[in-house]
């Protein structure tokens, strides 16, 4: 069935408008749209560090990972902190600057958080599913990151 998007995205401005900590509002974005859109597998977010040479993992939801640290230009992740373009991979078998985190892994889609123009941070979604990504993801997951921007 298909997610009801906007009704997540009154509930991700819930957690905005709650006074929680940013770490807080990113990790229940994580564990939302994992558990409410049946192709989002692993959920996490990137943020660049000081030096904004490297991706630093932040709060992420799914099998652990043993890439907290990604070189900007490496990977999925490190194309899009450098082209600052949303980015879908429908077959990872397909990428060639492709940083492996599981085999179960098929697709992936990574959408920049952009903050007056600058790169700050991303989300980054795989799946267990063949090319599940679509306009409506691209859509509404540019209205979330362009929601949580107003955190960094
Ligand atoms: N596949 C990503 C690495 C991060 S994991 O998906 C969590 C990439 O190619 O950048």
């Amino acid at each position: 069935m298909k997610p009801n998007y906007s009704k997540l995205i009154q509930e991700i401005e819930t957690f905005m408008d709650s006074g929680i900590s940013r770490n807080e509002i990113l990790l229940n974005t994580c564990i939302l749209l994992k558990d409410e859109v049946f192709h989002y597998d692993w959920v996490g977010f990137y943020l660049l560090d000081a030096d904004k040479t490297v991706l630093i993992l932040g709060p992420y939801c799914g099998k652990q990972t043993e890439h907290t640290r990604i070189p900007v230009g490496q990977g999925v992740c490190g194309q899009v902190a450098e082209s600052l373009k949303l980015k879908i991979v429908q077959d990872v078998t397909k990428e060639g600057n492709y940083i492996a985190c599981s085999l179960d892994v098929q697709s992936e889609i990574v959408v920049p958080i952009l903050k007056n123009g600058l790169f700050r941070a991303e989300i980054d979604i795989d799946s267990h599913s063949p090319a599940p990504f679509t306009v409506d993801d691209e859509s509404f997951l540019s209205k979330v990151c362009e929601k949580l921007s107003t955190l960094f």
